[in-house]
């Protein structure tokens, strides 16, 4: 009985399967991590670069920038939540499942101070406070997409007390992706060259330079988003209507 089970366990195509599922459902999510953190960041060219940014995934400009269809945003927000769905699924076959295995693996980390078991410790941990970080903030872009704007974004942060959260997450999420991102380098060895060693080390400078400069540009985000949200806190119904129009005309979101 115990060859059989063994057998199957060899045999099976299932572990490397869910491998390249990660590798690949990392890969679309680092990916769309470092467009998000450039249109989210687009406030840091002013109130109506963000608004057209915004409005632009809602086909807006079909309609003079007045209207447009939210809809469509909740639909990449069902499509990138599936996707990290399967991705932290499949990671949790890996996670230390008792404070024993925790400990031990703890203990391996100390005694063998090996930098890259060290950052799987660290994305274990990020991935583990993103499950439930992200998906808060998925479920309100996708169910309140309408609220996305220069004024409603901003306004989340202060007044909806989102602040703490997105703090959080973007510490998280900044390490956890490009730590995965240099991970999938390392592990399929796309740039390995006739030296993996020194590739190793320069992907690992990289790494480090694209944390520093994504959680550089994600705070000061932050700190416009949070000082905006000041600024409107005793009017926080207020929709942002870009230069130029009249807002007459704008009901609903900043960008709805
Ligand atoms: C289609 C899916 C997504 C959409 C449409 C979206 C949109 C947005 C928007 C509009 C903001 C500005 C604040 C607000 O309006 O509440 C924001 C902030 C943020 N989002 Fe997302 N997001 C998506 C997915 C994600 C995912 C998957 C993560 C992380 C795993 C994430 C992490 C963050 C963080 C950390 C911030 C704060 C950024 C900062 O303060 O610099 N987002 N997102």
């Amino acid at each position: 009985m115990k060859n059989l089970l063994e057998s199957i366990g060899n045999r099976s195509r299932w572990p490397a399967r869910l491998d390249v599922t990660q590798s690949l459902t990392g890969l679309a999510l680092g990916l769309f991590m470092w467009v998000h953190l450039i249109l989210v960041s687009s406030i840091l060219l002013g109130k109506d670069a963000m608004f057209y940014v915004t409005g632009f995934f809602e086909l807006k400009f079909l309609h003079g920038w007045q209207h447009g269809y939210p809809v469509l945003v909740s639909i990449i927000g069902i499509i990138v939540f599936a996707i990290f769905i399967v991705h932290a699924g499949i990671a949790l076959r890996k996670f230390p499942i008792s404070w024993k295995q925790h400990r031990i693996y703890r203990h391996q980390m100390a005694m063998m101070k090996h930098s890259d078991t060290n950052l799987w410790y660290w994305q274990a941990v990020t991935g583990f406070i993103m499950f439930f970080l992200a998906s808060v903030h998925l479920y309100i872009m996708i169910s309140q997409p309408d609220s996305i704007g220069p004024y409603g974004s901003a306004n989340r942060f202060v007044t909806g007390n989102f602040w703490p959260l997105y703090l959080i997450l973007l510490i998280s999420v900044e390490l956890h992706g490009t730590i995965g991102m240099y991970r999938l380098a390392v592990k399929w060895g796309p740039f390995d060259g006739k030296d993996p060693r020194k590739t190793r080390k320069r992907l690992k400078r990289i790494k480090t330079t694209l944390t520093t400069a994504f959680l550089i540009i994600g705070i000061i985000t932050f700190a416009v988003y949070v000082k905006i949200g000041l600024e409107q806190r005793d009017n926080p119904e207020e929709r942002y209507t870009p230069t130029g129009q009249t807002s007459a005309v704008h009901q609903g979101g900043d960008v709805g």
